[in-house]
């Protein structure tokens, strides 16, 4: 017979988990958060591993945010999987799970949002009007909650994390940021709760965004930097591969996001694609480590 790990325990109030979380501070614990919208998959294990192995308890937030979803976005169909989330959060041993409700994030007379500056404009700020402002609200108010240590997101969504450093820092909140790399799928593909709307033909297209960052990283290990050159080669990748259309191919400055014209020092390309109907993104950092 199997021994089942015991699910962690399910807070729905903010206030027991802010509750909860001091409690533990107050014995000496460092509490670790990561915040997921659940349809866990590998990549937010690993940030799950990372906080179980850096923090005496770790904290898991689960919750869709419907103010990050543009109106003509994917909100409803977003993947809930809150059973297989609990279960795989057990077989780690993750403690405690924040699974609140809508009405109880946003109550009824809600109208406070952050705005972070310049970090949140282009990119997916450009491509998706008010995104970040529902992401610096929704992860300012979990920070405020759960009252943790260290809060853990991954290199994947590289902006997200740059403007939820920013906040951090512009808004004096208690709590250190932690990045982790990008976990991938054996064919290079970014782990992301948003590859399950692919279709077997749209999966085996995927590919081709890690394969364009990685022909890119090739050019600029041989020499050659110029922008222009550089989105060409991803560009023909991209479009080699089927019909992915291109949403932008940026390659930018890792702090300030600022257009470069030469990969010649710290550059991050990033990318927006979409393949069908899915909107995927992806990213490498060249001559920089994350922060
Ligand atoms: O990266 C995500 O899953 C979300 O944007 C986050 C950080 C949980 C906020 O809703």
């Amino acid at each position: 017979m199997t021994t089942r790990s015991p699910l962690p325990e399910v807070v729905r109030d903010g206030e027991v988990l802010r509750r909860q979380v001091a409690e533990l501070r107050r014995r000496g614990n460092k509490v670790g958060l990561v915040p997921t919208m659940g349809a866990l998959h590998e990549g937010h294990l690993s940030l799950v591993r990372a906080a179980l192995a850096e923090c005496d308890a770790c904290v898991v937030s689960i919750f869709v945010n419907p103010a990050q979803f543009g109106p003509s976005e994917d909100f409803a169909r977003y993947p809930r999987a809150r059973d297989a989330d609990l279960d795989r959060l057990a077989d780690l041993g993750v403690q405690l799970a924040f699974v609140p409700e809508t009405a109880d994030v946003y109550r009824p007379g809600h109208s406070t949002w952050v705005e972070v500056g310049s970090v949140a404009e282009p990119l997916e700020g450009e491509s998706r009007p008010g995104h970040f402002r529902g992401v610096a609200t929704i992860v300012l108010k979990l920070f405020n909650l759960a009252g943790a240590d260290v809060a853990y997101f991954g290199q994947k969504d590289y902006q997200q994390a740059l403007v939820i450093r920013r906040m951090v820092e512009d808004l004096n909140v208690p709590v250190e940021v932690r990045v982790r790399p990008t976990v991938r799928e054996p064919d290079g593909l970014a782990m992301s709760s948003r590859n399950a709307y692919l279709d077997p033909g749209e999966r085996a297209r995927a590919a081709s965004l890690y394969a364009s960052l990685c022909a890119a990283e090739r050019l600029v290990a041989a020499g050659q930097t110029e922008a222009g050159r550089i989105r060409r080669e991803i560009e023909t990748i991209l479009i080699d591969s089927g019909e992915a259309e291109i949403e932008y191919i940026a390659l930018v400055d890792p702090e300030t996001l600022h257009p470069r014209s030469a990969a010649d020092g710290p550059t991050l390309i990033a990318l927006a694609v979409r393949i069908g109907q899915t909107r995927l993104i992806d990213n490498c950092l060249l001559n920089a480590a994350i922060a």
